[in-house]
């Protein structure tokens, strides 16, 4: 397959994928309903409108997907353990203090996020465009002993941590993008525009 097979077959994943969620640590691979009574039309996702989404469901360790703008953005609800890890890598990351301009400035910390449970990230690789995996299981067989959970590009091997901050050594050269976005309630947030808490 070549490249520009592999970013298509990614980007497949992604709209099979779309609104889905999957488990994570401690919680097994669980599909659950999305809630879609907060969802925009198709017409006004088209244009780019906001999107609201309503993920008081979200379990420790889940991450679900919803589109905006035609691009798959994750919610993650991190776990104590996770957040922790966060603060331990930084040596293996090329840039932990998230200097370039990849996220909001007020989602511009160490967890690249408003609240640091949850992480708010777009689910496209900085290197050539596919979707990486949610590998939130540490030190599994094919990542190696020292991998402490984060996302994994299946096209060209970038890695990524559980803030979206990518490692040295690695193809891609950005931390993932982060989207404007504000919270509505306490789950609730609507991206795609700026602000905090509202
Ligand atoms: S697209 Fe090349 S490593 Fe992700």
């Amino acid at each position: 397959m070549n490249r520009q097979d592999r970013t298509d077959a990614a980007r497949r994943r992604f709209l099979v994928a779309a609104t889905g969620v999957v488990g994570g640590v401690g919680v097994g691979f669980a599909a659950v309903p999305f809630v879609a009574s907060l969802a925009p039309s198709a017409r006004a996702r088209a244009f780019g409108a906001p999107v609201q989404v309503d993920f008081a469901k979200l379990e420790p360790g889940q991450q679900m997907t919803v589109e905006w703008r035609g691009k798959p953005v994750w919610i993650l609800h991190r776990t104590p353990q996770m957040l922790q890890t966060l603060a331990k890598i930084e040596d293996r990351l090329r840039d932990p203090q998230s200097l370039r301009p990849q996220q909001p400035l007020y989602c511009r910390n160490r967890h690249r996020s408003i609240k640091p449970e949850f992480l708010i990230a777009i689910g496209i690789c900085t290197h050539l465009g596919c979707v990486p995996t949610y590998r939130p299981d540490v030190a599994p067989e094919d990542l190696g002993p020292d991998w402490p959970g984060g996302y994994f590009c299946p096209c060209h091997g970038s890695r990524y941590d559980l803030a979206g901050r990518v490692y040295k050594g690695v193809p891609a050269p950005l931390n993932l993008e982060i989207p404007p976005h504000r919270y509505l309630g306490e789950r609730v947030v609507e991206i795609g525009v700026d602000g905090k808490a509202a």
